[in-house]
This record gives structure tokens, C-alpha cells and sequence, in this order.
């Protein structure tokens, strides 16, 4: 699995053209007569992520043959939808930064920011509507379905230290890997992929987009705020388990567990459980966890032909487990 770090300007140079397109979609899509909102759309403009969303649409794309227009349009939406999820996530959250600037709640509080979020979403139904392709716009309300499920049953298991790895897998599964899913089988759908290789490139993104929650939940825990350049520790803040945590407390004797439940309850939480974790190497066990998914949805791809495009993709798995960011 070890390989030099891979830093995204090399991983999608072989894409870039396509991507430089979707920005000027998404530029385009978020442009409107009403000039109210352009404080807000010019903000969401800053938001820069690291677009591997639509990334995954571009070479699920070429494993299987060409990108045309349509791609580009999906990977406008999806990215528009990853943006909406983070619009309300930041307010579930009560999350301060997002990509290096101001959440829109802190900046302009959850009113706002809930109807923004709002707003983002349509876009993103409009734009995959517009590829006249109703499998996809089906495909896209699976997904953003799942999203909500996954954040609400989240919220529903708050401090529920009975919630297990099992239950933990499958709600990133939804909230997360479920948006990967969408982006490799909808580029290999308009690539023209048979249902068999649509299946592949989509059971790879969605082990890869578990593997990428999982270290997202790492970074929670033990990332740099300045490097990931959102706010951090607010899993444990706000009463959310996470695979490092789940780890440990299962691992610990009964009377043991009964001081975490405390320290979860009253709190303060961070401190005291970050120890705790250290304690039974559960980050590192999480990460191994990350490791598996990649190397599970690589499996995936082995009926693929080979091809750089596919190996890209090979590449883009890895760099979610190396991550910093
Ligand atoms: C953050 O996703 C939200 C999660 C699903 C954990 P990304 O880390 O892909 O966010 P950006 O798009 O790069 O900001
Ligand atoms: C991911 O969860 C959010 C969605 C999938 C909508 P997180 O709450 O971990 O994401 P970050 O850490 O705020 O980016
Ligand atoms: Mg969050
Ligand atoms: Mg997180």
C-alpha cells in the first residue's frame, strides 16, 4: 500500500482540462439575477475543497472510455451537493471554519445558512436534470437521501456509547461513501460502462469514501486545524463516536468504561478522552481500518481493464488514507 505522497496537482493533472470545465460550470450555475445572494455565492466561491468528487466522476469516466459534457455537469453537481452537505453539516456542527474561511452560519448564522444549503442542493438536481439522463437524477436522490439518513441517525446516536463499528461503518457508509458512489457510477454510466463495470467503479468509490470518513474522523482527533483548515474536535464536542473512540471503549473492563461514560456526559470531553485513545492505540487501529477499505475497493477494480485512468484511480484511494488535509 506505501507509496510516495501524491500531491493533487500531480493525481489530476491527467484530468485537469476537465476540471478547469467544471469550475467555469460551477461559476456559471452559481451566478444569479439576484443580487442579494451574491455576498453568499461569492463566498461559497472561496470554499475551495479538494474536489475529489468530481475527480472520481472524471476517471471513472475514462477507465471506461470517454468524458463528455454530461461529466462535466455531474461533477459541477456533485460537488455543488458535497457543498451543500457541508453548508449544514458546519450548522449541526456549530463548526466555525470551513476550507481556511468562515463557515456561513458563523458569518451569517443558521437561518441563513440553512436556506443556502438549501438553495446549493436544487442547484445540484438542476444541473444533472439537465444531462436529460433520469437514471442519474434517481441516482443523485438515492444519494442525497442517504446523506440525510446518515447525518440524522448521527444526531439520533449522539453520546450513545452502545453505538459499535458495525453501526459506526454503515452510517459513514451514508453519509459519506454514498456520495462517491454516485460520482464513479454516474462517470462510468456516461461512459457507456456495462452494469458489471458500473458496479466495480462503484463498490470502489464507496469503500473508498468509508476509508476517507474514517480518516476525516482521524484528523478530528489528532489533525493540525491550520493544515486541515477546518474546526477540529468537534466529533467529541458534540457528542459524535467515531471509529478511534468505539475502538478503545469496547476494548475497555466494565468499571473503566463507566469513567468514559462520565467524561462523555459531563465532560469536558476532548482532553480526557484523547488520552484515552493514545491509551489503546486506537487512532492507529482506525487507520489500519482506512487501509483495509482501500485495499478492499481496489479489489474491486480488478475486472477493469488496465489503463492509466484506472490507475489514477488506484492512486486517488491512497491519497485519501495519506491525507493531511
Ligand atoms: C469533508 O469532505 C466532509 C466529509 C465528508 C468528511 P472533504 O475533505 O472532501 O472536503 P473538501 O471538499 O476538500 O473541503
Ligand atoms: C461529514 O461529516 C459530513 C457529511 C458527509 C455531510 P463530518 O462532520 O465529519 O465532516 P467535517 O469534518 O465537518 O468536514
Ligand atoms: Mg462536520
Ligand atoms: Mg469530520
Amino acid at each position: 500500500m506505501k507509496e510516495a505522497f501524491t500531491s493533487l496537482a500531480e493525481l489530476y493533472a491527467p484530468i485537469q482540462g476537465h476540471l478547469d470545465e467544471m469550475e467555469a460550470r460551477l461559476s456559471a450555475e452559481m451566478e444569479s439575477h439576484h443580487s442579494f445572494l451574491k455576498k453568499y455565492t461569492d463566498h461559497l466561491a472561496n470554499y475551495r475543497g479538494k474536489r475529489l468528487r468530481p475527480a472520481l466522476v472524471f476517471f471513472a469516466a475514462k477507465a471506461i472510455g470517454e468524458v463528455g459534457p454530461a461529466h462535466v455537469e455531474v461533477a459541477a453537481a456533485a460537488e455543488l451537493m458535497h457543498c451543500a452537505t457541508l453548508v449544514h453539516d458546519d450548522i449541526l456542527d456549530e463548526a466555525e471554519t470551513r476550507r481556511r474561511v468562515e463557515t456561513v452560519n458563523r458569518k451569517w448564522g443558521n437561518e441563513r445558512a440553512v436556506l443556502l444549503g438549501d438553495y446549493v442542493f436544487t442547484k445540484a438536481f438542476e444541473m444533472v436534470q439537465r444531462t436529460g439522463r433520469d437514471d442519474l437524477v434517481s441516482d443523485l436522490i438515492a444519494s442525497a437521501q442517504e446523506i440525510c439518513l446518515g447525518e440524522m441517525l448521527q444526531i439520533e446516536k449522539r453520546f450513545d456509547l452502545g453505538l459499535d463499528e458495525p453501526f459506526y461503518l454503515s452510517m459513514i457508509g451514508m453519509k459519506t461513501a454514498s456520495l462517491f458512489r454516485f460520482c464513479a457510477g454516474a462517470g462510468a454510466r456516461l461512459a457507456g460502462g456495462t452494469a458489471a463495470q458500473v458496479e466495480s467503479l462503484r463498490a470502489f468509490a464507496g469503500d473508498v469514501g468509508v476509508a476517507f470518513q474514517i480518516i476525516d474522523d482521524c484528523l478530528d482527533l489528532v489533525g493540525d486545524e491550520a493544515l486541515v483548515g477546518k474546526s477540529l474536535g468537534t466529533d467529541l464536542d458534540n457528542g459524535k463516536l467515531t471509529l478511534p473512540l468505539i475502538h478503545a471503549y469496547a476494548l475497555r473492563s466494565p468499571e473503566a468504561r463507566k469513567e468514559i461514560e462520565r467524561v462523555f456526559r459531563e465532560g469536558p470531553r476532548s482532553e480526557a478522552l484523547r488520552n484515552f485513545l493514545l491509551e489503546y492505540d486506537s487512532v492507529e487501529y482506525a487507520v489500519s481500518r482506512a487501509v483495509e477499505y482501500v485495499e478492499e475497493g481496489c479489489r474491486a477494480l480488478d475486472a477493469l481493464p488496465a489503463s492509466p485512468a484506472l490507475c489514477q484511480a488506484l492512486r486517488l484511494g491512497r491519497f485519501v488514507l495519506n491525507r493531511k488535509w
